[in-house]
């Protein structure tokens, strides 16, 4: 009887705690700053703004934090122009390369094959036509080529943009190059940049002509 009595207590106790509670009205906020912004938030609807939206539409020439605009234009003449002057920003280093390595396996050997020649599994399959070796004569494959369609793709082959990074883009077009100076049986671009001879990338040529001048 004692239980009982205990039970039907606890049962109208546990009721009327919860019958208190109004969802309508927000509970008591103790400290409400930690609750509620102070800035206007992203998504928020206002008055002080055009159709009450804080998410408004930027500005004109406005970039994303981090973002480098890219100059050279998505045609022919823009792969030439970019093949002559492009320079990487960045120097051949061997932690850039094994990046630029990864990558490429991720993103570039199922089509350009893992040496490069242009026989990966997607091309020997026959899923892609015309995928050429970095070794074709007849290419020029220079870095500054690489990293231009490598942000806008050339015909069958995608853009890799939106995937990967500025900086990834240009550690990916290294050892672009040391997979074509391996094919044509020439020293890679760690090699080149060390021991100071003459190459067909113009980074290594510049980092070089840099280094000579500071040495002089
Ligand atoms: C879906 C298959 C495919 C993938 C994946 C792919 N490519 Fe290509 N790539 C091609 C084809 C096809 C061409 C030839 C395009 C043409 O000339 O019409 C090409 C051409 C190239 C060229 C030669 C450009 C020139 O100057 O003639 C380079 C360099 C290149 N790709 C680099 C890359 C890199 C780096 C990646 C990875 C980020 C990559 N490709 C991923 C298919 C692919």
């Amino acid at each position: 009887m004692k239980t009982l009595l205990n039970i039907v207590l606890a049962v109208v106790a546990s009721i009327s705690l919860v019958s208190c509670f109004n969802d309508k009205k927000p509970n008591y906020q103790y400290f409400p700053n930690m609750y509620e912004p102070v800035p206007y938030e992203t998504y928020g609807e206002y008055g002080i703004f055009p159709n009450q939206q804080q998410a408004m539409t930027p500005p004109e020439h406005t970039v994303p934090r981090g973002y480098t605009p890219y100059d050279y234009e998505n045609s022919t003449a823009g792969l030439e122009l970019a093949k002559t002057e492009l320079q990487s920003p960045y120097e051949v280093s061997e932690e850039n390369l094994v990046v630029g390595s990864q990558l490429y396996t991720l993103y570039c050997a199922v089509c350009h094959g893992d040496k490069g020649d242009g026989k990966g599994i997607l091309a020997t399959r026959e899923k892609f036509l015309g995928i050429p070796s970095f070794a074709d004569p007849g290419r020029n494959i220079v870095l500054g080529g690489i990293y231009h369609v490598e942000t806008y793709g050339l015909n069958a082959m995608g853009s890799y943009a939106s995937q990967t990074s500025e900086k990834e883009r240009w550690q990916i077009a290294m050892h672009v190059m040391d997979l074509k100076a391996a094919l044509n049986g020439n020293p890679g671009m760690l090699e080149l940049s060390n021991a100071g001879t003459p190459t067909d990338s113009t980074v290594v040529e510049t980092n070089l002509a840099e280094t000579n001048n500071a040495s002089e």
